[in-house]
C-alpha cells in the first residue's frame, strides 16, 4: 500500500502565517493587545466572542490564552485556511468552533452555533468585503451581540480621498519608523506558495480555488469614516477610533 502523505507542521505554518503579517504589519501585537484591554474591563471572564475572517486563528489563539475561561468561534470561508487553522490550535480545541462561512454573505449567522456574543471582533479581514457587504455585517453584528456587547475590529482603515494629504504624511512617518516594509503581497502570495507543497492540502487547494473564482477581493478600500457612519447606521449609540498608529486603527462600536 502506498504511504500516506504526512500531514503538514500546523503550528509552523501558523508561525510562518503570523511572520508574514507582522512583515507589514509590525504593530500587529501591540493592536492585538489594545482590543484586549477593552474586552478585558467590558467583558466577563467567561465571554463569548466571534472572530470575523478569522484566518488560521492567530487572534482567536492569543484571545484564548489572555482569558483562560473565553470561548472562540472564528468564521472564515477560507476551506485552506481554516485546516490550517484547527490543526495549529489542537490544544485549544475546546474553546474553538471553526465555521466556514462567507461574511460578506446574507446568511452567514444561521451558521454559528450560538444565537448571542459578548463580542465581535476582527483582524485585517473587514477591507474584503464592499460597502453593501460592510453595512449588512455591521446590522447583523449589532443583531448578534448581548446587550453590553463590543464590536472591535483592527483594520488599516485608510483615510478618504479628500485627505490624501493625510495619506501621504502616513506614509512618510511608516517609513520613517519601519523603513520599507515587507510587501503585504509578496509575504501572502510566497506563504501560498509553500502551502501549494504539501500533497495533503491539494484538494482543499483547488476547493479554495473554485470557491474564490466566485468571491472577490474588495477594489475599493473604505474609509475609517465609512465604518464610523455603518455602525452608527446599524445603531451602534457609541463608535469610536480607541488605538490608531496613522491608518492602523482599532474602531469600538457599543
Ligand atoms: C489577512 S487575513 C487575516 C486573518 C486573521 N484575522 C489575522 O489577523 O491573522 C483575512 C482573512 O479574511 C478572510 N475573509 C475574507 N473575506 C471573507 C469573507 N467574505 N467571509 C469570510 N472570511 C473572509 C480570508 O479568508 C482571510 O482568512
Amino acid at each position: 500500500m502506498p504511504a500516506r502523505p504526512r500531514e503538514p507542521n500546523w503550528r509552523a505554518l501558523l508561525r510562518s502565517w503570523d511572520a508574514q503579517q507582522e512583515s507589514f504589519n509590525p504593530a500587529r501585537e501591540r493592536r492585538f493587545d489594545a482590543m484586549f484591554d477593552i474586552l478585558e474591563v467590558t467583558q466577563p471572564a467567561t465571554m463569548h466572542v466571534l472572530d470575523l475572517g478569522s484566518g488560521p486563528g492567530s487572534l482567536t489563539a492569543r484571545l484564548l490564552r489572555r482569558f483562560p475561561r473565553a470561548e472562540s468561534t472564528a468564521v472564515d470561508f477560507d476551506p485552506v485556511i481554516l485546516r490550517v487553522g484547527r490543526g495549529a490550535l489542537t490544544r485549544l480545541r475546546s474553546r474553538v468552533r471553526w465555521v466556514e462561512a462567507d461574511i460578506g454573505g446574507p446568511s452567514w449567522a444561521r451558521e454559528l452555533p450560538r444565537r448571542r456574543y459578548d463580542a465581535a471582533i476582527s483582524t485585517t479581514a473587514l477591507h474584503w468585503l464592499g460597502p453593501s457587504q460592510l453595512r449588512r455585517l455591521h446590522r447583523e453584528v449589532r443583531r448578534l451581540l448581548r446587550p453590553n456587547g463590543v464590536y472591535l475590529n483592527g483594520d488599516f482603515l485608510p483615510w478618504g480621498p479628500r485627505e490624501s494629504g493625510l495619506r501621504k504624511i502616513s506614509e512618510a512617518v511608516r517609513f520613517a519608523k519601519y523603513g520599507r516594509l515587507g510587501s503585504e503581497w509578496v509575504g501572502w502570495n510566497r506563504w501560498w506558495r509553500d502551502l501549494a507543497r504539501e500533497p495533503t492540502l491539494r484538494p482543499l487547494l483547488k476547493e479554495r480555488e473554485e470557491r474564490f473564482a466566485h468571491s472577490s477581493h474588495s477594489k475599493v478600500q473604505l474609509s475609517d469614516d465609512f465604518h464610523l457612519r455603518s455602525l452608527r447606521a446599524a445603531g451602534f449609540r457609541e463608535v469610536a477610533v480607541v488605538w490608531q498608529e496613522m491608518e492602523n486603527r482599532v474602531m469600538l462600536a457599543r
